[in-house]
């Protein structure tokens, strides 16, 4: 890619609300990142439209009567912001040892490693996604669907670009590095891959697309939420404008897996059979595979919020970092400095305890609990689809116990239910459980690109309504 830095008036070419021209030292660190940022762009982004123009969502204020703007660009000219929340007056810290203090403007020295270390995080994860999702445009099964694909990509983009700015706004030097190493890590690489391990997964379908927006980004939601509470303000005020935007990936997740259960369900009328051979002959998704890609999202997912027992999140949310998601509406006490909580947890014996744990150190589970009802309000309105339709079938969330490669749960072997279940059971009833390779392969077979305006694949019901009120048939992409 040729990106020609010397013309670049980075002080108007980049939309923000922090002053970006009477700030030389940062817009001098951005200038130097920026070029690494666009090859990465480059190699890394959407592959093969990068010429395409793109009906695309530009922020470019933080107003919510109107902060985007929707016009054709080509992705490599989107114009990527710095764009934080308005500063609340006399905000003071909402939980935590120093809560009811005034929040922090600058970094505070005792917890610059520490909140350091969680803006990389969550900056990690922004990159990986568009580098998990960048093959999928071949496959669109709509010029609507691969719009929204992009949309997405552009703005994980711009959040890289929110954490890149905090990094080397507030961390000077070692800031700086990290913002490097942002670019450098891959999703996937043996030898460099991103942080967390869902963000490692291939996303090679639109059916893990869906699932992707609707399980993975939703924890970013959550994290987001609980960023947006911290101590140190100008990493909140990032969060509350992100999770504007977010807004947008989670519909994307939502609706597009209820129109993947709608379409089941015209096509199941259509040849009066649930059975699922049927089913897919007719090109399809039925629902018990979808009940499949459902148990290993949902379950891979639930491993991003740590362990049970935390020191780390203890500390974290003990010293105003990182709160809870609905810090100051869901709680009485934002302290925990002496509340407890039961955890119910495998005794490594085969069997069960009960451990009452400080509620400081509980906190990945709080927000995992939080976590987990928020996916339920998907799962209740397809469920309601398919109770409409007059078909017994019920979608479920695996329990939290199930299939865990992080924390308490870690290779505990459970059923479906979190029952505990032996090893050699376990095993043996897996391939049931998640997608097999022959699920992999039949979903597979249905991606096929669908490129005329209005048009949708045949697994794949068309949305209600089109982008900022436009009709469903608009060209979304201009290939
Ligand atoms: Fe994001
Ligand atoms: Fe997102």
């Amino acid at each position: 890619m040729n990106v020609n830095i010397m013309n670049v008036d980075y002080s108007t070419k980049i939309p923000n609300n922090v002053n970006l021209s009477e700030d030389r030292q940062v817009l001098k660190a951005l200038e130097g990142w920026h070029p690494g940022y666009m090859n990465w762009w480059g190699d890394m982004g959407p592959e093969g439209f990068q010429q395409s123009l793109v009906y695309l969502r530009t922020a470019y204020s933080v107003d919510p009567r109107g902060w985007a703007k929707f016009d054709y660009v080509k992705m490599p000219e989107y114009r990527w912001g710095i764009l934080l929340a308005p500063q609340e007056e006399n905000r003071v810290i909402p939980f935590g040892q120093h809560y009811s203090e005034p929040a922090w403007q600058e970094v505070p020295g005792e917890h610059r490693a520490m909140l350091r270390r969680l803006i990389v995080i969550q900056g990690d994860t922004e990159p990986a996604s568009v580098e998990q999702q960048r093959h999928l445009g071949k496959t669109a099964p709509s010029l609507y669907d691969l719009r929204n694909l992009f949309q997405v990509n552009v703005e994980e983009g711009r959040h890289l670009w929110a954490m890149v700015y905090l990094l080397q706004k507030y961390f000077g030097r070692d800031g700086r590095e990290e913002a490097d190493e942002l670019l450098r890590r891959r999703s996937g690489d043996a030898d460099s891959p991103r942080m967390l391990g869902a963000f490692n997964e291939a996303t090679p379908d639109w059916l893990s697309f869906f699932m992707f927006t609707y399980f993975t980004d939703r924890d970013g939601k959550m994290q987001l939420h609980s960023l947006a509470q911290s101590g140190f303000d100008p990493l909140s005020r990032t969060c509350r404008f992100m999770l504007t935007e977010e807004a947008h990936h989670m519909f994307v997740g939502e609706t597009g897996l209820a129109r993947v259960v709608k379409r089941t369900l015209e096509v199941m009328k259509e040849t009066g059979t649930d059975d699922p051979e049927a089913v897919r002959r007719q090109g399809a998704v039925d629902l018990p595979l979808l009940q499949r890609y459902l148990n290993f999202w949902f379950s891979s997912s639930l491993d991003l919020f740590g362990s049970e027992v935390s020191s780390n999140a203890a500390s974290t949310f003990g010293n105003g970092i990182k709160g809870r998601p609905d810090e100051t509406t869901q709680y009485q006490d934002h302290v925990c400095a002496d509340a407890t909580r039961e955890l119910e947890l495998p005794d490594g014996q085969g069997g069960l305890k009960n451990e009452t744990v400080g509620m400081r150190n509980a906190m990945n589970e709080v927000l995992r609990e939080a976590y987990v009802k928020d996916c339920e309000i998907g799962l209740k309105r397809w469920n309601m689809q398919i109770k409409r339709a007059g078909h017994a079938f019920e979608l479920r969330l695996p329990s939290t116990r199930f299939r865990r490669a992080i924390g308490a749960w870690t290779n505990v072997p459970t059923d479906l239910e979190g029952k505990l279940i032996n090893r050699e059971e376990f095993e043996r009833r897996l391939p049931a459980w998640i997608p097999s390779a022959s699920d992999k392969a039949f979903v597979n077979s249905l991606m096929q690109r669908v490129v005329q305006p209005g048009k949708m694949a045949a697994w794949i019901a068309p949305p209600d309504r089109g982008v900022n009120n436009l009709p469903v048939d608009y060209e979304y992409v201009r290939i």
